[in-house]
């Protein structure tokens, strides 16, 4: 069983790390991408942060900061973690959620337990996995969040299409599953087609935001949507839940 941490981050909001800055050489066999790669991580605040309080991965404190500015847990009786390996964001649910909340995870890997959420290994993108996943729901559910991502091809546009691809995918699970006034939180990379998805999901909430949460790298070009207070519209029901 896995122990969940209560404590709030400390992580250093400049994003730059307190101690002397680690470099690595790059070893034989090792892509210089890599070799950045393991720098960045040893060089990261919100790495040392969530390796100092448990979490299992610094995308934990992404949700931290979304949830700091729009109390999407507060409230919420049942959850649906879409992309949840390693399971940094389902501890900071499991942590935040009112106690007793349904909280359903799922991503593509393996992911170790994260007690009092249930976890279950599948490709979202599949032609069964809503069906799978309203299997697992006893009822309309309060926030959907989607934290999915491809490995990175390193090509820009694909690595944005495949990505904005998942989150319509999410963006239409969450329209047939959540309850009026519900929320949908989903990253996207920046590059063009997110500006169509926004304007759908006006006419679905009464308030849309995109949100870059500090812990996310500047470099990168990803951001979080977020949709608050689901208005359902005809067409969203799914046979089981009218
Ligand atoms: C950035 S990670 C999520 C990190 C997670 N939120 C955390 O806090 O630990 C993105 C996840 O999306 C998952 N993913 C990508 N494609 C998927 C798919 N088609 N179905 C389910 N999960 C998928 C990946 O396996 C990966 O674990």
């Amino acid at each position: 069983m896995t122990k969940t941490p209560t404590s709030k981050p400390r992580a250093n909001p400049s994003g730059r790390s307190r101690g002397k800055t680690v470099y690595v050489k790059s070893a034989r066999g090792r892509k210089s991408s890599s070799t950045r790669w393991l720098q960045r991580q040893l060089n990261d605040p919100y790495v040392a942060e969530a390796k100092r309080l448990g979490y299992r991965s610094r995308a934990a404190f992404k949700l931290i900061w979304l949830d700091d500015k729009y109390h999407l847990l507060k409230n919420a009786k049942r959850i649906v973690d879409l992309g949840s390996a390693p399971g940094g964001w389902t501890q900071i649910i499991v942590e935040r959620a009112p106690k007793g909340a349904e909280i359903v995870a799922i991503d593509i890997l393996e992911m170790d337990e994260v007690e009092g959420a249930n976890f279950m290994q599948m490709d979202f993108m599949a032609d069964d996995a809503e069906k799978k996943l309203f299997s697992m729901l006893s009822g309309k559910v309060d926030l959907v969040v989607s934290d999915m991502a491809n490995s990175a091809t390193g090509h820009k546009q694909t690595d944005h299409l495949k990505t904005m691809a998942m989150c319509e995918t999410a963006f239409d699970f969450a329209k047939k599953t959540l309850a009026p006034g519900g929320a949908f939180v989903a990253k996207v990379l920046r590059g063009g087609t997110e500006q169509d998805l926004l304007a759908d999901m006006k006419k679905h909430f009464k308030k849309v935001h995109h949100a870059k949460p500090d812990s996310s790298r500047a470099r990168s070009t990803e951001l979080y949507i977020v949709g608050l207070g689901f208005i359902p519209q005809k067409g969203d029901e799914i046979e089981q839940h009218k």
